[in-house]
C-alpha cells in the first residue's frame, strides 16, 4: 500500500518535476496551490498540465488555495520569480493547457476535511511558501494531531539564502506562516536551500545522461529546465540546475537518501529591514529551546539522481 500524500506546491520549474516524483512514489489524494513562483493561474495550469504529463491510474484533485502571503511583504503582491523558471514558469515552453480542470473548493477546507476524515494517513509534501498549510492549522487547530508529517523544502541551515542573501524563498515569500507551522507541534522534517545547492544540482553531463532516456519524462525535464541553468550560471554561480522540491520529495520517499540529519531548534525572523525570512537553525542550541524540527544536513548524491532518473524513465 503507498504511503498517502497532500502536495502543496506554488509549480514551476521543479515543483513539477517534484509532483511527478510524488505521484510516481505515493498516493497523492490531492495537489494544492500556493501564490509562490509565478502568476497563481499560471500555477495551477502548470500543476494540471504536470498531472497529465504524469498520466496516473488515479485521478488527483487540484485544488487552488491563497494567491499570496498571510502579510504581503509591503507590496501589493509577494515576490515572483519569472526569471528562475521562465514567464511561464515551465522553461517558456507554452505548453497547451490541460484538460483536466482544478475543483470548485478551496486548498485549506481540502486539506482540512482530508487529513481529519484519515488521522494518522496523509502526511504533506509542503515544497511551496507555507500559506495553505498555516492558514489551514489557524482554522482548525486540531488537523495538528492528525497529520503524522510535514516534509518541508524551505529554509536554509547557517548558509546564504537565495533571494536575498539572508533567506531562502519559500520562506521569504510568507515567513508568518513559516512560522506558524515550525511552531505547529506537527513532526517536521526540513530540506534547506543548502541541500539543494550541495546535493541536487544537475550539470551538463547529468543532463546527457537525462536527455538520453528519450522517454516523455525526460523530454519534460529538459524543456523545464531551459531557463534556470542560465539562471544559476549567472546569479548563484552554479554548474547545472538546482532541485530543491524534487529532493526533498525523494527524501520524503525514501528517508535513507537522508544520510545525516539532526533535530534543533529553528525559527524565522519576520520583522528584520534586510533579514526578513531568515531562519535560524540553533545547533548549538544557544536559544535553550526545544528542537522542532529535524534538520537534513547530507544527502546520498548518487541515490537523488538514481530516484530523479527512474522516474524521467517510467514516463512513457
Ligand atoms: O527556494 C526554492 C524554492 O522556492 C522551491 O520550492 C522553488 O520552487 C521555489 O518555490
Ligand atoms: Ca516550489
Amino acid at each position: 500500500m503507498l504511503r498517502r500524500v497532500i502536495i502543496d506546491t506554488d509549480t514551476a520549474g521543479d515543483d513539477t518535476i517534484a509532483i511527478l516524483t510524488a505521484l510516481h512514489h505515493f498516493k497523492v489524494e490531492g495537489v494544492t496551490i500556493t501564490g509562490g513562483n509565478v502568476d497563481f493561474d499560471q500555477e495551477v495550469e502548470n500543476a494540471l498540465y504536470t498531472i497529465q504529463v504524469a498520466n496516473p491510474k488515479e485521478y488527483v484533485p487540484v485544488y487552488k488555495g491563497y494567491e499570496g502571503p498571510i502579510i504581503a511583504s509591503g507590496d501589493e503582491h509577494h515576490t515572483t520569480v519569472e526569471e528562475v523558471h521562465g514567464r511561464d514558469g515551465m522553461g517558456d515552453a507554452f505548453f497547451e493547457k490541460a484538460t483536466q480542470r482544478p475543483e470548485t473548493g478551496h486548498a485549506v477546507d481540502f486539506i482540512i476535511e482530508k487529513v481529519k476524515a484519515n488521522p494518522g494517513e496523509i502526511s504533506l509534501l509542503a515544497i511551496a511558501p507555507l500559506t495553505n498549510i498555516a492558514m489551514a492549522i489557524k482554522k482548525d487547530p486540531t488537523i495538528v494531531k492528525a497529520i503524522p508529517h510535514i516534509y518541508i523544502m524551505g529554509g536554509i541551515n547557517n548558509s546564504l539564502g537565495n533571494i536575498t542573501p539572508a533567506a531562502e524563498y519559500n520562506f521569504y515569500v510568507d515567513p508568518e506562516a513559516a512560522r506558524l507551522v515550525l511552531h505547529s507541534g506537527i513532526p517536521i522534517t526540513m530540506v534547506g536551500w543548502d541541500m539543494c545547492t550541495e546535493y541536487s544540482i544537475m550539470d551538463d553531463d547529468d543532463h546527457k545522461d537525462i536527455e538520453q532516456l528519450s522517454t516523455a519524462g525526460s523530454d519534460f525535464f529538459i524543456k523545464i529546465n531551459k531557463v534556470v541553468k542560465d539562471f544559476n550560471k549567472k546569479v548563484h554561480r552554479l554548474n547545472g540546475t538546482t532541485h530543491p522540491d524534487t529532493l526533498l520529495v525523494a527524501i520524503a520517499a525514501n528517508e535513507e537518501l537522508m544520510t545525516a540529519s539532526t533535530h534543533y531548534y529553528v525559527d524565522i525572523e519576520t520583522k528584520g529591514e534586510l533579514t526578513r525570512g531568515h531562519n535560524i537553525v540553533d545547533i548549538n542550541n544557544r536559544s535553550g529551546k526545544k528542537p522542532n524540527v529535524r534538520v537534513c544536513e547530507a544527502v546520498n548524491r548518487e541515490g537523488f539522481k538514481k530516484v530523479l532518473m527512474n522516474v524521467l524513465n517510467s514516463i512513457s
